[in-house]
């Protein structure tokens, strides 16, 4: 089987990559993976224009948002199960992921799940969710020789190092934002929430006046001086 890992951008349609667009046509499995029982893949509602008149085979693994191991290695078997039965004989599959494989997603956890099966893999770039953000808010994210980094998690090894080091951050889903007030509190920066889809918001404001947000598609993005420029974030 030749398995395609497919990154469908943000959220908006629009920003499907023409390849991605082209493949997600003629492909015989489509595997789109979700995070419970009860939620639609994100992923999927992105692509479901394109593939609504196709008579492809769609599959929904759930893949539960949980560091225990166990339990993520019998939701991996059972994916594996689903794919196998659902795609027997199929020559062609696409996994699809929000915003990048590369970045943060379950595409490579897949295909290493997948491996024995596979004889092709072909990987296509998306649009990452950050890029989106930052092309709605209008930020220029680095420039020159500024630094920018990403953090998945405050309490991550290194990540106060690097949030003191860097001149732009990017926070995905963050949390635990009281432990970067002593060092980011009173930087400007802009919460993002569900950019891309229909229901978008972007908040701005002080480090220390932005609360946790509840959504899981929020990306909180600082670029450390900003505030002195006259050109605000407060227009948005
Ligand atoms: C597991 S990471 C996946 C990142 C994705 N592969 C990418 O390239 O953007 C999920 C995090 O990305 C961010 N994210 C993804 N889609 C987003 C969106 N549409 N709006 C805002 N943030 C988003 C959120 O911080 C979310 O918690």
């Amino acid at each position: 089987m030749k398995l395609y890992g497919i990154g469908v951008g943000p959220g908006d349609p629009e920003l499907l990559t023409l390849k991605a667009y082209k493949i997600l046509k003629g492909v015989d499995v489509i595997v789109a993976p979700r995070s419970s029982e009860e939620k639609r893949s994100r992923a999927l509602h992105t692509v479901e224009e394109v593939i609504k008149e196709r008579d492809c085979i769609v599959v929904e693994p759930v893949f539960p948002m949980t560091k225990d191991r166990a339990k993520l290695k019998l939701y991996w078997k059972k994916a594996r199960e689903e794919v196998l039965a659902k795609g027997n004989g199929c020559e062609t599959a696409a996994f699809i992921t929000l915003g990048d494989p590369s970045m943060y997603s379950t595409f490579y956890r897949f295909l290493e799940v997948f491996n024995d099966r596979v004889e092709e893999v072909e990987v296509i770039p998306g649009v990452t969710s950050f890029s989106a953000c930052t092309s709605t808010a209008q930020v220029p994210l680095v420039e020159g020789t500024e630094i920018v980094s990403i953090i998945p998690d405050v309490k991550a090894k290194n990540a106060m190092r690097v949030i003191e080091s860097s001149d732009s951050l990017i926070f995905l889903k963050p949390k635990d934002l009281d432990k970067i007030e002593g060092i980011l509190g009173n930087e400007k920066a802009i919460l993002c929430v569900k950019v891309g889809f229909d229901d978008q918001e972007l908040l701005s404001g002080k480090v220390s006046e932005i609360e946790e947000p509840g959504h899981y598609l929020s990306t909180l993005i600082v670029k450390k001086g900003r505030g002195k420029e006259p050109r605000d974030y407060t227009r948005l």
